[in-house]
């Protein structure tokens, strides 16, 4: 049974146990933010926990890794 997580105001379904960057990509989102120089697109890279391309904001918090973020009912999710 799925749940939804809500990603910049957009609905993407997730699969418990999912993390957050798995979702995203499950639902054919391939980067979330770009480099401070250069402005370079950024999502999932190692997917282990060990590049950080992968930061996001989760119900306000500081940004967090979405590789190793298991996804939550109800998380609101920000992009920047
Ligand atoms: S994708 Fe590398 S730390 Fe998340």
């Amino acid at each position: 049974m799925t749940f939804h997580i809500t990603v910049d105001g957009r609905s993407v379904p997730v699969v418990p146990g999912q993390t957050i960057g798995a979702a995203l990509h499950a639902a054919g989102v391939r980067s979330w933010r770009t480099t401070r120089f250069g402005g370079r697109p950024r999502g999932l890279f190692c997917g282990i926990g060990v590049c950080f391309d992968c930061l996001i904001s989760v119900n306000g918090r500081p940004p967090e890794r979405a590789c190793l973020l298991e996804a939550e009912p109800g998380d609101e999710v920000t992009t920047a």
